[in-house]
């Protein structure tokens, strides 16, 4: 199987175009089903203060020194050279409730304490929650962990144009990534196009829609022609159209089918009709009603 390949962040910084996403995985679970993840060939992964999760995440990581196994190739009778952190790629993300200079700077030291990490990939602003005012103040803690090398890229989620361009007005660093619900029942065109100008990667949550659009019928049909199941049509539209994704996964068996996504091309008449199915349909919050 082929492994996801890395896309250039606007620092130069290297992430894998598919990662695994954390959200709702349960803290006990987290540690084993990361684990799952980097056996199945993942080396990307989405967590989050608000998650509760971020504890077994660095556990399963911090396990690795003498980790030998998984990945492709794994059980191909060759040895895989043993993973390292250098390895992977780890996003986390700073809460509602801890929007603010000093704040950001507190949750930071917490998520990293949780993590055992001595460094994240990737430390995003989960929401921009604009009612309380204090999101450039955040980016501001951010920019300084940055430059303190203690945070490889620095980014958003959940941020629309007019937060984009309030950021931007006073920040010294580009955010690398905006983090947005993004399926083919919502497909942000608009965010997508000033990313884009901006120099900003689309990293796409709910790249499946939580599941709901795997029953969309031009989905399935797609996926009958072309011999593959439906979240794989949908993660392959993601990856043509240059969006991250993050999916969630429970088994290993949806692990390996998630990232089985390299060895087939939906044509430009399939990228059309996965385009014509954006109805402005969220599965999650609008960024307006999160404060
Ligand atoms: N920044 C934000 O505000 C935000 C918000 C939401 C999510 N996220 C991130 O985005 C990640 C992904 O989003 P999500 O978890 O909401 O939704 P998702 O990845 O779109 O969908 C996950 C759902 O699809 C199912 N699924 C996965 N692979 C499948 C397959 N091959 N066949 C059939 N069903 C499959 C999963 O079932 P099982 O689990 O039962 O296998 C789960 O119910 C999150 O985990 C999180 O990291 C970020």
């Amino acid at each position: 199987m082929k492994t996801s390949p890395r896309l250039s962040l606007n620092n130069g910084v290297l992430i894998d175009q598919l990662g695994f996403g954390l959200y709702k995985v349960p803290p006990a679970d987290a540690a084993g089903l990361v684990t799952m993840a980097l056996e199945a060939g993942y080396r990307h992964f989405d967590t989050a203060a608000m998650y509760g999760n971020e504890t077994g995440v660095g556990k399963a990581i911090g396990a690795l020194s003498g980790y030998a196994g998984g990945g492709p190739g794994g059980g191909s009778g060759e040895a895989a050279p043993p993973l390292s952190r250098e390895d992977l790629f780890v996003t986390t993300k700073v809460w509602n409730d801890d929007h603010g200079y000093d704040a950001t700077m507190r949750a930071f030291a917490t998520s990293m304490s949780n993590l055992g990490m001595e460094y994240i990939d990737l430390y995003l602003i989960h929401w921009p929650c604009a009612r309380r005012g204090l999101f450039t103040e955040s980016y501001r803690a951010m920019e300084t962990l940055y430059r303190e090398g203690r945070i490889r890229a620095i980014g958003v989620s959940n941020f629309q144009p007019a937060h984009l361009e309030r950021l931007l007005d006073g920040a010294e660093v580009v955010p690398a990534v905006n983090q947005v619900e993004l399926h083919p029942w919502l497909q942000q065109d608009e965010l997508r196009e000033m990313h884009a100008r901006l120099g900003i990667r689309t990293e796409a949550w709910s790249p499946l829609g939580r599941g709901h659009v795997l029953e969309d019928p031009v989905v399935l049909a797609l996926a009958a022609e072309h011999h593959r199941t439906a979240a794989q049509i949908i993660l392959r539209w993601h990856l043509q159209l240059g969006n991250i994704v993050i999916p969630k996964a429970s088994s290993y068996a949806r692990l390996r089918q998630n990232l089985d996504v390299f060895g087939f091309t939906l044509s430009d008449t399939d990228m059309a009709a996965l385009a014509s199915l954006e109805r402005g349909r969220r599965t999650g919050s609008h960024p307006d009603h999160v404060n």
